[in-house]
């Protein structure tokens, strides 16, 4: 809220700006959430004073993953939900509404990579990667969206990264990067569309996260390359990516949409 006669931000004490990254009596909805960054996210939503529903195709996974947050004293519940499953999004969306009554931030996480020269790979891998990557995000958008819409008020944060805005190497991975590039214009589309509703939304782009994707055996050799692509001389750890969800998640962030925010150790400058 800015004073229009000075052009400067109110000096008040009803709205100091730490104050404005609390997520008190908000409802978060974390996808692929088990685990690696989906953890993250949901972990630092849930610090900030938000209710979190955490979804996920690992049933077991997501189950400990909450019941680990619920014992550390923050208001967290588990659903078990396919992000690829038009009717499991539904299902996912009813039980966060019914456990905490409301929807208001939507962090839209899961997500999978193959590697595969692009002349090998074989076209199964595209659709797999987009039902979930991009198709799969659209149907949790749209669920979302819609109660948003109806309600005025919204947060959607979808999960792209890094390989939307250059291509990584030396992995090959053309169709993840391209998912992941659909996923950067899908919410910037989203987000014009729905601005006059009162939905945010915007995309963030880590770089390479020290997650069990990344450790991978078919990646973790590739550490030593990647280091010297990296200013900062090091990959993201899950904490160097979660305040960036926080504050697209809370009124910090409320004249931001349609952007994706690079959280990448300096990677994309060389
Ligand atoms: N780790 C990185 O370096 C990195 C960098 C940029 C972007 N990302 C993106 O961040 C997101 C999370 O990555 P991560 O490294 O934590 O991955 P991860 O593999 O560690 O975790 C992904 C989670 O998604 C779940 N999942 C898989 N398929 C699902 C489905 N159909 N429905 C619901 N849940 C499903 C998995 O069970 C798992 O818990 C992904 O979208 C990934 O592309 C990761």
């Amino acid at each position: 809220m800015s004073d229009s006669a000075t052009n400067r931000a109110p000096f008040s004490e009803d709205h100091p700006v730490l104050d404005r990254f609390r997520l008190d009596g908000r409802v978060a909805l974390v996808t692929g959430g088990a685990q690696g960054l989906g953890r993250g996210y949901a972990l630092s939503l849930a610090q900030a004073g938000a209710s979190v529903m955490i979804s996920d195709i690992n049933e077991d996974g997501v189950q400990c993953t909450a019941t680990e947050m619920v014992a550390a004293g923050l208001d967290v519940a588990a659903v078990r939900s396919d992000a690829t499953d038009a009717s499991e999004i539904d299902e996912m969306l009813a039980a966060t509404l019914e456990r905490f009554g409301g929807l208001h931030i939507a962090v839209n996480n899961a997500g999978i990579n193959f590697n595969s020269a692009a002349e090998e790979t074989p076209i199964e891998e595209w659709d797999t990667t987009f039902d979930l990557n991009l198709r799969g995000l659209f149907l949790c958008c749209q669920a979302e969206g819609r109660h948003m819409i109806a309600q005025g008020y919204g947060k959607i944060i979808n999960v792209a990264s890094m390989s939307s805005l250059l291509v990584p190497h030396p992995q090959k991975q053309a169709v993840y990067n391209t998912s992941k590039a659909g996923v950067a214009h899908l919410s910037c589309s989203l987000a014009a569309e729905w601005a006059p509703y009162g939905v945010r939304v915007n995309a963030i782009s880590p770089g390479i996260v020290r997650t069990p994707l990344i450790e991978s055996e078919a990646l973790a050799h590739l550490k030593d390359e990647w280091l010297t692509q990296i200013p900062m001389g090091r990959l993201a750890e899950v904490s160097d990516i979660q305040a960036g969800v926080l504050y697209l998640a809370s009124d910090a962030s409320d004249y931001m949409t349609g952007h994706n925010l690079a959280i990448v150790g300096g990677q994309n400058l060389w």
